[in-house]
């Protein structure tokens, strides 16, 4: 795992764009994948600036999003279709056919979840998977004791996850889905390359227990620990509680200018 400490969300949110840039520099039909939530959208907005002032191409790019929320049409303010919409697909040059969410709204869930993990299959599997992460350390909305073998699948949301994200339906937790469709963690290690992002102070935990914690279930995110390629660009209040904090900054600062970034 690669740790990459940026001062702020911004420069790390700038960095992450670089990766995923290059990607699709050198394989304008790379297929990626995304998240949804408050943590990309500066990588988002970075990558709509790439795209209107240096030409950065996407009308070869694939994408799978890793959940919806069940019950929540696309045209829903909150859903998380509407959201890549609005964020990024809308305004970069990415044939709309090529963007997938799961359906929120579909009538076989199970059906829907095979059909969508069959999508990633037949378009060669994600070269790169962006991941943000849930304060009880969630990737997707794979909830901790998720299996680390999981597929594309149903979950129920923990109370934690609805409460931190009731500030998107006005405050209001009785609104907030209490059910999805993720992308399991089987899905998100078969990804070629996982960027992780988290910023703030609330996700210094998550992100501790991530990198240095034990591989466990109750703690979704640190089966990365285990991914061959795995970069993780926080910011300097997520990293407060690293133990090896310097030692990532030295590794980091000290690699070639090339591979900065890489
Ligand atoms: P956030 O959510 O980016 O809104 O903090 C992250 C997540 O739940 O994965």
């Amino acid at each position: 795992m690669e740790i990459i400490i940026k001062k702020d969300a911004l420069s790390g949110s700038h960095a992450a764009a670089r990766v995923v840039a290059r990607l699709v520099c050198e394989k304008p039909t790379a297929v990626i994948g995304l998240a949804t939530g408050s943590t990309p959208l500066m990588l988002y907005k970075q990558l709509i600036h790439l795209h209107k002032e240096e030409g950065l191409d996407f009308s070869k790019v694939t994408t799978f999003n890793l959940d919806e929320y069940i019950g929540l049409p696309a045209d829903h303010e909150q859903s998380y279709r509407r959201f890549m919409n609005e964020n990024l697909f809308s305004q970069i040059n990415i044939k709309m056919g090529n963007t997938h969410v799961p359906d929120g709204m579909a009538k076989d869930v199970p059906a829907s979840c095979a059909a969508y993990e069959q999508a990633i299959a037949n378009a060669g599997g994600i070269d790169l998977q962006v991941l943000g992460i849930g304060s009880d350390g969630h990737v997707g909305f794979n909830e901790p004791t998720s299996s680390f073998a999981s597929r594309t699948r149903i979950k129920t949301l923990t109370k934690q996850t609805v409460a931190d994200n009731a500030r998107f339906f006005g405050g209001d937790e009785s609104k907030v889905p209490h059910h999805c469709i993720t992308m399991g963690i089987g899905t998100i290690m078969d990804a070629r390359m996982n960027i992780l992002l988290a910023f703030g102070a609330n996700k210094a935990e998550a992100v501790a227990a991530t990198v240095e914690g034990p591989v466990a279930s109750i703690m979704p995110s640190s089966i990365l620990q285990h991914h061959p390629s795995a970069k993780l660009f926080i910011d300097e209040a997520a990293a407060t509680q690293l133990k090896l904090a310097d030692y990532y900054r030295w590794v980091y600062d000290g690699k070639p200018d090339w591979q900065k970034d890489a």
